[in-house]
């Protein structure tokens, strides 16, 4: 058992779970949550901090500040907390509530942006909000997750190596899109290695990022209404959009089972269910989850929340027999 004496030390980059019992074939879901920050971003957050400090861009009395509507904003607080910088994290009200509260409750500062953007979201706000006080405050640093190449170098780095080390002969790997720091981390690692892996990147219908037209997108960490410099096509074998709806019903079945991850995980594995249908039952493929459901509650496993955005999508949750449930495990 690891023993930590800083927050940021726990970093746990081998817990997979086998989702056979769930989609009733093999697909296994590498869980990126078993840290204090509870998500896949600290690994980014302590690549870019550890950067920035060590080519002096961060100093001991600057003021870290970024645009983060989730799970960046609490791994930075955390980080900030752990090493002594004041942290500015700007959000806006799409951020789930419990945000603010972690990131508060770790010392953060929040910034509240309301002012929609050209494009009818509020990423833009949020950036011109974060320039706004790097140009008012030369000591606050922005260490910009969208376009620091620290961000994908963290999943060069850890999880792909990680990945391949548990799954030598890996066919496929399932990569949600964000910043697409996990998705260009780990794609260029695989095509360094010539590694026979397909990457297949999984965008939300509505996101921007890889040419499709904007539209309504409600579960966070997916998609973006304003392309990301990180991203480059060219690395990644395929693209599959996924609709929402799907998305949460995926999330569902999982709580069904014991398992309550977060929306960007059900966006990845309803992508996933989808294209591997076609495929033998022996490929071996893997899915990244980014987080857990706990952050969710209020959203994605609010009854009420789920009927209003996506009428119709609710089932009753479905518990396997146990009979059921034996087979699966003999
Ligand atoms: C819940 C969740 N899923 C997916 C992602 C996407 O990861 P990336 O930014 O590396 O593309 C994020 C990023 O913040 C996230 O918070």
């Amino acid at each position: 058992m690891p023993i930590v004496t800083a927050a940021e030390d726990l970093v746990v980059d081998d817990v997979y779970v086998d989702l056979r019992s769930v989609l009733g074939r093999e697909l296994y879901l590498k869980c990126e949550n078993f840290n204090f920050a509870g998500s896949v971003k600290l690994k980014a957050a302590r690549s870019m901090l550890d950067d920035a400090e060590r080519s002096g861009v961060v100093t001991a009395d600057s003021v870290l500040v970024e645009s983060s509507s989730g799970n960046l904003g609490i791994a930075l607080a955390m980080l900030a907390a752990s090493r002594g910088y004041r942290f500015v994290c700007v959000i806006d009200p799409r951020a789930n509530p419990g945000v603010r509260r972690m990131v508060e409750s770790m010392g953060g500062e929040v910034v509240l942006v309301t002012q929609l953007d050209e494009t009818g979201g509020y990423l833009g706000s949020r950036i011109r909000a974060v320039q706004e006080l790097c140009e008012a405050n030369p000591d606050h640093v922005w260490l910009n997750q969208y376009a620091n190449p620290e961000n994908w170098r963290a999943h060069y780095r850890h999880t792909a190596p990680a990945l391949v080390r548990q799954f030598p002969s890996v066919d496929y790997v399932f990569i949600g899109a964000g910043t697409t720091g996990t998705l260009m981390g780990c794609a260029r690692y695989l095509r360094d290695l010539a590694h026979k892996a397909k990457v297949i990147a999984v965008d939300t219908v509505g996101s921007v990022t890889f040419g499709g037209a904007a539209g309504p997108r409600f579960l966070p960490g997916l998609g973006t209404s304003r392309r990301p410099e990180l991203v480059d096509e060219a690395v990644v074998d395929e693209v599959v959009m996924q609709d929402e709806r799907a998305a949460v019903r995926m999330c569902h079945r999982l709580a069904g089972r014991g398992f309550l991850f977060g929306g960007s995980t059900g966006t990845v594995l309803a992508a996933a269910e989808r294209y591997l249908k076609d495929l033998p039952d022996d490929v071996t493929a893997v899915a990244i989850s980014p987080d857990l459901g706990d952050r969710y509650l209020d959203t994605l496993y609010d009854r009420s929340w789920v009927e209003e955005r996506f009428p119709g999508c609710l089932s009753p949750l479905r518990r396997a027999p146990r009979h059921e449930l034996q087979k699966t495990f003999v």
